[in-house]
């Protein structure tokens, strides 16, 4: 806590509020007792100007683009790290040692199946149910299944149903692809990685042996990184509020995921290579970028600009190098790349995106390197979920492990009928 104060005038009465220092970022101006010294509230809706936590997880500087897990930047985390040790990094606080990082990982590969009864759940759902439906509904039921871990006081059931979460998500996000191209389900295999094994379990088929391809598995794994935690995000927030009532874990990661499914949110990825595909070609690419501009057209650039970043994305760069890698691992090539490029290129010169700090984010290029691997449109917000379960499961502990947590509760700037009496029915 700083030293000094912010003074806010009221009808000419001054009042001091506290202002917070974090180890980086803005200061913080801290109104927790404002309404008991002067009635008012504030209004901050969508919390464009507002901290609602402390956290020590992830830092972002949206002006610079700089997005640092525990200190270390995503970048060098998604050149040189694993999914496996960044999670372990974001449940920790400091990266593992190789012994750490063994028992962790072979912790994680023994949480990897199912429920045999949860396997049924799934034939409960429409053979054409979206994938994100499918993980809301799956993920929430755990509940049901895992009651020796949801006692959110004891922090050894806190440990092993963040194990769980994180080990059984992609057995979740396989099966659910499994269960919409009606092929049967696949077990882990605790011989492969995390990624390893999830591939396996989404495009294995019983019949034959497969084979993890070292590029794909690579690349999946950084796209995981890149994906893992985001600071205090609408889904991640969500995982919080839902948590913040005492909801056992499984229900604060469904809310997670169903917040997250939107088009503004992790749905984009979804919606940013069906944009692309629309658009088709790069000399279409105007037309659109016009409908983008045009105000009374609801169209935007999907995968273009974010609440935080008014620069560059770092993650964007990461998936945009990881396209090129991929493509040249399979040997394949997509128009799509060429049309993102090129939307890119002339998006970034175009004065309404320049004014509005509009750069592309983690979604533009995601969408072409997941398509390239194999995974349909369906599937992309999925795979959002699975890498972003080890951050709501981090920022979950972290804020169940604090003291001062306290229920979330937002107040209101009323703009209804103030009271008025009640009309019997014949009289109205
Ligand atoms: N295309 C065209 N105009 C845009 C876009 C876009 N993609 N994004 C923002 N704008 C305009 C917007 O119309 C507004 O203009 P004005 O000031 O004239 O009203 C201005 O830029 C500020 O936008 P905003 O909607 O007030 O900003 P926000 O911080 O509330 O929204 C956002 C951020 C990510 C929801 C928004 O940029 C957007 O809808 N982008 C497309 C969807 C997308 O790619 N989402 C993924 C975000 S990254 C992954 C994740 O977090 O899940």
């Amino acid at each position: 806590m700083a030293d000094n104060q912010a003074k806010l005038t009221v009808d000419g009465a001054g009042f001091d509020l506290p202002v917070m220092q974090g180890t980086t970022g803005p200061d913080v101006v801290d109104i927790r007792k404002l309404y008991g010294q002067t009635g008012m509230f504030t209004f901050d809706p969508g919390y464009k100007s507002t901290a609602s936590c402390e956290s020590a997880l992830t830092y972002i500087d949206g002006e610079e683009g700089v997005l640092l897990h525990r200190g270390y930047p995503i970048g060098q985390l998604a050149e040189q790290s694993s999914f496996m040790e960044v999670s372990y990094l974001l449940l920790n606080g400091e990266l593992p040692t190789a012994d750490e990082l063994d028992k962790f990982t072979y912790t994680i590969s023994r949480h990897t199946m199912l429920h045999e009864q949860l396997a049924r759940f799934y034939q409960g759902f429409r053979r054409d149910a979206h994938p994100m439906a499918i993980m809301c509904g799956v993920v929430g039921a755990l509940s049901a299944f895992y009651h020796d871990s949801t006692d959110i006081a004891d922090p050894e059931h806190r440990r092993i149903s963040s194990h769980r979460l994180i080990a059984k998500m992609p057995t979740i996000a396989a099966m659910a692809y499994k269960y919409s191209i009606g092929q049967p389900f696949m077990q882990p295999k605790n011989s492969l990685s995390y990624t390893g094994n999830f591939l396996q379990m989404t495009f294995g088929v019983p019949a034959e042996e497969y084979e993890v391809l070292p590029a794909v598995e690579r690349a999946m794994d950084k796209i995981f990184i890149l994906h893992a935690d985001h600071e205090q995000n609408a889904s991640t927030s969500t995982v919080r509020l839902a948590g913040s009532s005492g909801a056992n874990p499984f229900a604060c990661m469904a809310a997670g995921i169903a917040c997250l499914w939107g088009p503004a949110h992790g749905g984009a990825n979804e919606a940013a290579l069906e944009m692309l595909r629309e658009i088709g070609t790069p000399d279409r690419i105007p037309h659109y970028i016009e409908r983008a501009k045009d105000k009374n057209d609801p169209f935007r650039l999907m995968g273009f600009g974010h609440r935080v970043y008014k620069n560059y994305d770092p993650r964007a760069t990461v998936m945009q190098k990881t396209v090129r890698e991929v493509f040249e691992a399979l040997n394949v090539q997509d128009p799509v790349f060429e049309t993102a490029l090129r939307l890119e290129e002339l998006a970034l010169s175009d004065d309404y995106f320049i004014e509005k700090k509009l750069f592309p984010n983690v979604d533009f290029y995601s969408g072409v390197i997941l398509s390239a691997i194999g995974f349909p449109t369906t599937m992309f917000t999925v795979l959002f979920a699975l890498a972003r379960t080890v951050g709501w499961v981090a920022q979950w502990n972290e804020m169940i492990s604090d003291p001062a947590q306290v229920i979330g509760r937002p107040r209101q700037l009323y703009t209804g009928p103030t009271e008025r009496d009640y009309v019997p029915v014949a009289q109205r």
